[in-house]
């Protein structure tokens, strides 16, 4: 198990680290960036079945739901298709409104997830035409499905998922890339903009793990808290979503995500100079209405910890800690701006005794309902 780990502690960290290479490897000969072309098989055999949806409904559970999440900014942005994300265990048992013209994108790592398969099985027989992204090669969702994608992120051993979500949203984002190439709805300096930002995106992966020390540092300080709140708009509410997640799931802190502006609908009221709040405040996207959130939990005490871009100067003003990541396109934040929170609960966790690889009540894979 030692060789496994590659001289890391845990498992979860080594795939925390793994995510430059793995992110490589899912675009690997699918993305082209110097001749503008993005190709995978599972799309170019079925461009019809996508560019003919009228709807695409993402069906997942746990932390691919999560990415689903943010490919619904993604597709809807860059290929303007209507995209509705749900938790497969709910889809199924509410004898949901399928139409053929429907495409269905099943997203799981281990591709044997309970849920996500009777999902499946429900919208095939509805007439849908259901694409699989999942990371286990010859997994039960792999063949249930017409078509799909792997992401190639090699092994996931950790519970927690890490490497799987980031390599979820790389695939996603080709797939939209692709359509929107098809059908037109981005310009072609967008399109190509966005293939030149993916392709340098793993080594600012690598330069987001760079965060380690610092996501160390906060985490001595937090380790202790009840309630931890994560924050952020557009594409990064979902990242709040799995921030807190990956917290829950490994440090058995309680933590809620929302969308930065929902705050003043409910969670405002928890703020208190007890509670760290994690907000996602990345230069792009609602920057200015990210910064009047800070604002107003620092009128409360509450103590800030930002995600923000490089050479920013605005939260550092307000936050009590910054954590930097590099800058790129907004629709391609999450893949960066995910890691810290990653590597903040990693060493919360770690700091509290807690089994960072086999959390207690968890399972790898939920093959029952
Ligand atoms: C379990 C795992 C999570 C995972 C979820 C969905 O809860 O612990 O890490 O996100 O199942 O799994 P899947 O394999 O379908 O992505």
């Amino acid at each position: 198990e030692q060789i496994e780990k590659g001289g890391y502690e845990h498992f979860m960290l080594k795939e925390i680290y793994e995510q430059p290479s793995v992110i490589k490897d899912t675009y690997r000969g699918r993305l082209l960036a110097n001749k503008g072309i993005i190709q995978m098989a599972g799309i170019e055999d079925n461009l019809e079945k996508f560019l003919n949806a009228e709807r695409i409904i993402i069906v997942a559970c746990g932390t691919s739901w999560h990415a689903g999440l943010v490919a619904e900014y993604i597709f809807e942005e860059f290929a303007r298709i209507p995209v509705e994300v749900e938790y497969a265990s709910e889809f199924r048992y509410r004898n949901p409104i399928i139409n053929p013209k429907d495409v269905v994108i099943a997203i799981s790592q281990s591709g044997e997830t309970a849920d996500t398969l009777a999902a499946i099985k429900l919208a095939k027989e509805r007439g849908a035409f259901v694409f699989g992204v999942c990371n286990v090669v010859g997994s039960s969702i792999s063949r249930e499905t017409h078509a799909g994608a792997y992401t190639h992120a090699g092994p996931e051993i950790g519970v927690a998922s890490t490497k799987a979500f980031t390599t979820q949203i790389t695939i996603l984002t080709l797939i939209s890339l692709r359509l929107a190439k098809a059908k037109g709805t981005l310009s072609n300096s967008d399109f190509h903009r966005y293939l030149q930002e993916l392709e340098v995106i793993p080594e600012k992966v690598a330069e987001a793990l760079a965060t380690n020390d610092i996501a160390k540092t906060i985490a001595s300080i937090y380790k202790d808290a009840p309630n931890c709140l994560y924050l952020g708009r557009g594409y990064n509410f979902p990242v709040a979503l799995e921030g807190a997640l990956k917290l829950k799931e490994i440090s058995y802190i309680h933590a809620e995500g929302y969308p930065a502006a929902e705050m003043k609908h409910g969670p405002i009221a928890l703020i208190d100079e007890k509670m760290p709040v994690i907000v996602i405040a990345p230069k792009q996207g609602h920057y200015d209405k990210v910064v009047s959130n800070i604002q107003e939990i620092k009128s409360r005490s509450g103590k800030i910890i930002a995600v923000v871009t490089k050479g920013d100067t605005q939260v550092r003003e307000l936050a009590d800690h910054v954590i930097e990541i590099p800058d790129t396109a907004e629709a391609l934040t999450p893949l960066l701006t995910t890691i810290p929170l990653q590597l903040l609960s990693y060493h919360i966790a770690v700091m509290r005794g807690c089994n960072v690889d086999q959390p207690r009540n968890l399972a790898k894979s939920v093959t029952v309902e």
